[in-house]
């Protein structure tokens, strides 16, 4: 394969997968209640990854629906707790190959290209509760036997909200299962890339085992433009090479990786850092001719 022919492949490919991986957990907004249509979404997601994306896992999809709805609905809309969703991931048991999971935080817009480019990675939302109520938002009401669909609090407004709380679930069970080399990927354009009150430092971070995980190889990735705030050796990711030493983990760092910067480069090929690679693509197609 010549340079220009493998190169523009990989760049299909992440175009591709940019509509294919569009959807992911978005900010909640208070103003929205639960998505519409939640029931047939979540149900067909479900028949969908058993189909199609994971063929050959068998789940029963109506129950573990049945064992959603028995969770949320005719709760406070605040009043969904981890627990209550015991039954519900009892009907979802999942288990993975090692030496595949990828974790992350505030680097949302590169995680699902870089997963979908480097084919063995996992994240949480290629399990299928990831898979099934990605981006949704739901809560219940009281009063009814029913989900609120005129509004739902914030995601950050309680404890025991029903999105989180099934989130915070979601993001444990993945973090105990993973064994092997993991990877992370942190924002090394913001303070605190690696911040104890996400979903990464609060709940998967005390999930791995370090009998089980092998290494741990921390990615961290800046904006193109920057700002270069933080890195392996500056900021809040030396705290949580802290943290994983104190508790037993091997670990590598790099702040350089280069599928990373050229999954950026794909996105803004004009900019300045990005030249090297469009030179050799130019110099690739040269060649070719
Ligand atoms: C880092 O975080 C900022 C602010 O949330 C975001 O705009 C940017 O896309 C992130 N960078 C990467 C590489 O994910
Ligand atoms: C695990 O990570 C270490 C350190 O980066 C590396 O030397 C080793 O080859 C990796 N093993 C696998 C199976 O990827």
């Amino acid at each position: 394969m010549t340079t220009t022919s493998k190169t523009s492949s990989v760049m299909i490919s992440v175009v591709a997968c940019f509509l294919v991986v569009s959807m992911s957990p978005s900010p909640l907004s208070a103003h929205f209640g639960t998505t519409p249509n939640i029931k047939h979404i979540v149900v067909g997601r479900c028949f969908s990854y058993i189909t199609l994306v994971n063929p050959g896992v068998r789940y029963d999809c109506e129950e573990i629906w049945r064992q959603f709805e028995e969770a949320v609905v005719q709760q406070a809309s605040c009043g969904v707790a981890v627990e209550d969703y015991r039954h519900m991931f009892q009907a979802m048991p999942q288990t993975w190959a090692c030496d595949r999971f990828l974790f992350w935080s505030k680097t949302r817009t590169l995680i699902h290209d870089y997963a979908a480019v480097v084919r063995r990675f996992w994240t949480l939302e290629d399990t299928l509760v990831g898979y099934m109520f990605n981006d949704l938002i739901w809560c219940g009401q009281q009063e009814e036997w029913d989900f609120d669909f005129g509004s739902c609090p914030q995601w950050s407004a309680c404890m025991d909200h029903p999105v989180y709380s099934l989130w915070r679930q979601a993001s444990k069970n993945f973090a105990e299962m993973a064994c092997g080399n993991i990877t992370v990927l942190l924002n090394g354009s913001i303070e605190n890339a690696f911040n104890r009150n996400s979903m990464f430092g609060s709940v998967e971070l005390d999930g791995l085992n370090p009998h089980r995980v092998n290494y741990v190889n921390i990615k961290v990735v800046a904006n193109l433009d920057g700002p270069f705030i933080e890195s392996c050796d500056r900021g809040s990711i030396v705290d949580l090479i802290h943290i994983l030493r104190f508790r037993g983990f091997r670990w590598t760092c790099s702040d350089n990786d280069q599928i990373l910067m050229i999954l950026q480069c794909v996105q803004n090929p004009e900019h300045s850092s990005c030249r090297m690679c469009a030179d050799s693509l130019s110099h690739g197609n040269t060649t070719f001719r």
